[in-house]
């Protein structure tokens, strides 16, 4: 049927299908910053404004065009994002590229309310209806405004702070100034001059090998505040056309011939297939393949996108003959509308065998439990029997004597649960044939590179025949460090021949992609008399799911944060990773660090409060200061090789105090805050963790970058590093720009491309900053010597080019003499000693220095219903010094909401037969913009030797600290201790009747 749009102004008429959603046809127009974030409107990503009487500008409505059919909008004139920029007037807009930014627009990019960007469209929408109608919102109306548009990313608060100031600017009004809260842990004096070899230190060479990568210096120009770009709140390189909803996404094409594919998962969460007919579903016209593991290759592998080779076990395949959890894979189909997919996936008969299902790890490992992997070809599962993937078994010094000589010892169990990362873009893969009969897969991951080496087995390519395209991510999360759904996509193109786009529904994202490993955690420590910490034991089961990836590393991680945030001459890690019958996990930010920390801090307090000490002094004589040694670190590696770590830098004790000025600490102590009279069911409660984390893993993450200068004096910057909205393209391009002493805008860069980009490891482990840096500034420094022999040579008669500076776009020399790069770069490549200046470098380190933080939360819990309402979280932390400041408290602010949902909210829930019962938005519960409590994120600067310009991590830490201490002002408000999160009313009102 045929319907008018009248989209931004522009009159379309189209040819829809009658049960084609809104959306569809919107994005088949072109109006990519329509997105999909799930097919409930849940996640609002889909908004658009619509009205049917645009000459009446507050007609227009907010609506999910997911939800709504195109033909109910038949005659609408529609606004997205394409249409804002000139004054947001909702008279039509012309659909030009070029248009000016709107002040919204303009106030998102300033304030760094983008991240990964996925939601940016819709919360424009969202705020520009408001504005229209409201010019002068208070705060609590803007939340409300927004409140529909879920963002996993920012914890909404400079969303809000971008609206309030947008507000302010179409009053005519000048916004408030921009605020960012940094504090330099370092005393004045103490910083480094950029003289000596205070750059990037690898740290010692383990092998005694000298090799370019491991013990090339690169002077420092360092610190604050000699800097020109690094640690400036620069705006983000890519937030105008994100903020303009520019087609920058995985899914934003269209490709002629194109098949759409879809996924059939099991019903069962332990079956046998048993018979598999296909001939209906294939019958079907429209329908090109379907495929189940009779057509596909079964070659064993594991889906973990982590560095060659893959930690074991390997035991998945594409497409198996057995099923092991509710939404395993089945087959896929590949069609030519979405509404023939989903037929033809109705059409497929499968006889199952069902088999006993176990869902308790603890279960599972028991005598006559069912055998989840009983496939001969599995490869290294530890005890398939006993559905034991993996055994970990790490000790240092001597636990057992020295708990034995112990003044104290105490001993404590918690438990934490299954979450999902809950990105706003699904994943989706596009796969099709190039020019030259070479395989391109442009997909949504956080590790482009790692799926280029993992899929080509499966699909029987060599890796020369395959070209990944990392384009814009909708947040990653570590949900996207999987090579997930890359291999069945492949598949389908391979049957076809035909380009497919291949995309998770978002029920699939709960029982089909990855999760995080929930834990039961038992701590047995002892003190000596003075309660410093002599021996921590510590023992873990790991649920895995139905397969192993990642079971390995997550549980490593979670061994080494337990047994190294404090000091310990004796300490022992025991963990089984175990088989269940459930989804999968995987990686998910914090990557087992999150379920340490929430045992560990709770196992610390506890143990102060039974001898009798102050919980943060006690927490203060043990925790691990700069100098002191990780010997965990060797001890464990992270399921590989380990390496001798020592602190260097740790701005931890001025994060427990600047997060105790903020939170109002010195309150614990007032009867009258902590219960309010008029409100005699309401306690309130203030609680601390300390929070210590990583900087890449030491010895294997790698990134690799090119620089290349251009005519004009820009430069090219290729990473394989992949920016999931965190804003590490920003990062790299600081330290870049820094470096060859230009502006920001003149560095291109790009990310990621395994034709055109080096390699990088990818985004995880929070090494992007702090590795791929490296490798940045390393090739700078290069490019900079390059520019500085040059100019030298041909326009300082012959000077010593040490003595040369590049600064403000110029070469500069002592005397006062300066050319442009731009004359310098033309010189070099059409005049005299013609080469192309250009750089290629690689970094890798064998330290991992840990960023600290201190993590404070504010409750008041209703002793009559068990409600937990947190009332404000403060993080305070040192992640060296911030090359962004405002991208680092960004994710400081987000990370703290997301974990905030760890805490309190967010639990995956199955009934008995193994089904997750809430796997869309609505009933899992992300924080929305009108929930979030306040936030204040707290930037301790320290100054990191082996980080470029001094930086560490920042990415994952403020997903550590939340749990704990909630569960720590929980404790203070009512005196119960909670060991098992979420703290959902029943659990604390439970808890509270004893
Ligand atoms: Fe909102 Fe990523 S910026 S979902």
């Amino acid at each position: 049927m045929q319907i008018a749009l009248t989209v931004n102004g522009t009159f379309h008429q189209v040819d829809v299908h009658p049960g084609e959603l809104l959306r569809t046809a919107l994005r088949r127009l072109r109006y990519y910053s329509v997105k999909h974030g799930d097919e409930t409107g849940e996640s609002g990503a889909d908004a658009v404004l619509l009205t049917w009487t645009p000459e009446q500008p507050t007609s227009y409505r907010l609506v999910n065009s997911g939800v709504m059919l195109a033909a109910q909008a038949d005659g609408a004139s529609i606004i997205t994002v394409e249409g804002l920029g000139d004054k947001g007037t909702s008279a039509p807009i012309s659909q030009s590229p070029n248009l000016p930014l709107h002040p919204l627009q303009e106030q998102f990019i300033r304030c760094g309310a983008i991240q990964c960007g996925y939601c940016t469209p819709a919360q424009l929408l969202a705020a520009k209806k408001l504005l229209d109608e409201n010019p002068a919102p208070t705060e609590a109306q803007v939340r409300e405004a927004i409140a529909g548009v879920l963002c996993r990313c920012t914890g909404y608060l400079k969303p809000v702070q971008a609206i309030l100031r947008a507000a302010a600017q179409l009053r005519g009004e000048e916004p408030p100034p921009l605020d960012v809260a940094i504090v330099d842990a370092v005393e004045e004096g103490e910083w480094p001059t950029g003289d000596g070899d205070a750059g990037i230190d690898p740290g010692p060479d383990p092998s005694g090998v000298d090799t370019q990568t491991r013990t090339r210096t690169v002077p420092a120009k360092v610190a604050p505040p000699q800097t020109a770009v690094v640690n400036k709140p620069e705006p983000k390189v890519d937030a105008v056309k994100l903020a303009k909803g520019r087609p920058v996404f995985a899914d934003d094409l269209e490709m002629p011939g194109m098949l759409y594919g879809g996924l059939l998962t099991s019903p069962h969460a332990h079956a046998r297939i048993v018979r598999i007919d296909k001939s209906r579903a294939l019958a079907l016209p429209g329908v090109h393949a379907v495929l189940t593991y009779e057509d596909v290759p079964r070659v064993v592998y594991a889906s973990g996108g982590q560095s060659y080779p893959n930690p074991p076990p390997y035991d998945q395949v594409s497409l198996d003959n057995k099923v092991r959890h509710v939404g395993d894979r089945v087959a896929v189909v590949a069609a030519e509308t979405p509404e023939l997919v989903q037929q033809a996936l109705e059409l497929i008969e499968v006889e199952y065998e069902p088999l006993p299902a176990v869902f308790d790890p603890e279960e599972a490992m028991r005598e006559g439990a069912p055998v989840i992997h009983d496939e001969p070809d599995a490869v290294d599962i530890h005890d398939p029997q006993r559905n034991i993937a993996v055994h970990i078994h790490v000790e240092h010094g001597d636990v057992d004597r020295a708990l034995a000589q112990a003044a104290h010892v105490y001993e404590s169990e918690y438990r934490v649960h299954q979450v999902q990362q809950a990105s706003i873009e699904p994943h989706v893969v596009w796969t099709w044939w190039d020019e030259d009969d070479r395989l391109v897969i442009r997909t949504s991951t956080q590790v482009p590179f790692h799926v280029r080496r993992m899929v080509a087995p499966l699909i029987g390519l060599p890796v020369r025949r395959i070209r990944v395209v990392k384009p814009r991510i909708g947040g990653g999360f570590g949900g996207k460090q999987e090579m997930l759904i890359e291999d069945l996509c492949a598949h389908l193109t391979l049957a076809t021949g035909r380009p497919v786009r291949f995309e998770y529904t978002r029920a699939q994202e709960f029982t089909s992609a990855r999760t995080r490993h929930p834990q039961i955690l038992r701590f047995r420590s002892g003190v000596d008399e003075r309660g410093k910490l002599v021996a921590m034991d510590v023992r873990v089961v790991g649920d895995t799911g139905a397969y192993g990836t990642h079971g390995l590393t997550v549980q490593m991680v979670t061994g080494f944060r337990a047994l190294s945030t404090y000091w310990l001459p004796n300490a022992r890690y025991d963990c089984d990773v175990v088989y269940t019958n459930k989804p999968v996990p995987g990686a998910f930010r914090g990557y087992g660090a999150p379920q340490a920390l929430f045992a560990l801090e709770q196992h610390m307090e506890e143990f102060a409060e039974a001898i009798g000490m102050d919980q943060v002094e006690f927490k203060r004589l043990n925790w691990i200061k700069v100098g002191q040694e990780l010997p965990m670190a060797e001890a464990m590696g992270e399921g590989r090789e380990g390496f001798a770590q020592t602190v260097r830098s740790s701005g931890l004790e001025e994060c427990v105090q600047q997060g105790a000025q903020a939170i109002g600490w010195e309150r614990r102590n007032d009867p009258a805050w902590r219960q309010d009279p008029t409100r005699p069911h309401i306690r309130r409660g203030l609680g601390l963790a300390i929070c210590m984390h990583g900087t890449g893993i030491a010895g294997l993450d790698m990134g690799a970058a090119s620089i290349k200068l251009n005519d004009d004096g820009s430069f090219n910057l290729l990473v394989g590093a992949t920016d999931l909205g965190t804003g590490s393209d920003t990062v790299l391009a600081q330290i870049a720009a820094e470096t060859l002493g230009v502006p920001l805008e003149q560095i291109i860069i790009y990310s990621s491309d395994t034709d055109f980009t080096p390699f990088d490891t990818g985004a995880y482990a929070s090494s992007t900053t702090y590795i791929s840096g490296g490798a940045v500034m390393k090739a700078a420094e290069e490019v900079a010597r390059q520019i500085r022999e040059h100019a030298a040579r041909h326009f300082f008669d012959g000077m010593d080019p040490d003595r040369l500076r590049l600064e403000e776009s110029q070469v500069k020399a002592p005397d006062g003499r300066a050319v442009s790069l731009a004359q310098v770069a033309l010189h070099a490549t059409h005049q005299a000693d013609q080469h192309q200046i250009m750089a290629t470098a690689s970094h890798m380190s064998y330290l991992s220095p840990p960023p600290f933080a201190a993590q404070y939360a504010e409750v008041e819990v209703d002793t009559e219903t068990g409600q937990v309402t947190v009332k404000k979280l403060v993080m305070a932390v040192d992640c060296g010094i911030a090359i962004n400041p405002i991208t680092a408290t960004g994710q400081v602010e987000g990370g703290m909401v997301q974990a905030l949902g760890y805490a309190v909210s967010e639990e995956m829930a199955y009934d008995p037969a193994g089904r997750v019962v809430n796997p869309r938005f609505g009933d899992y519960r992300i924080f929305a913009a009108d929930e979030t409590p306040e936030l204040q994120a707290i930037l301790v600067q320290t100054y990191e030797p082996s980080g470029p310009y001094g930086a560490k991590a920042i990415a994952e830490i403020p997903m550590d600290g939340v749990a704990p201490a909630v569960a720590s002002a929980i404790h203070h408000a009512v005196g119960v201790r909670i060991r098992q999160i979420p703290f959902t009313p029943e659990r604390v009102w439970r808890a509270l009747r004893g």
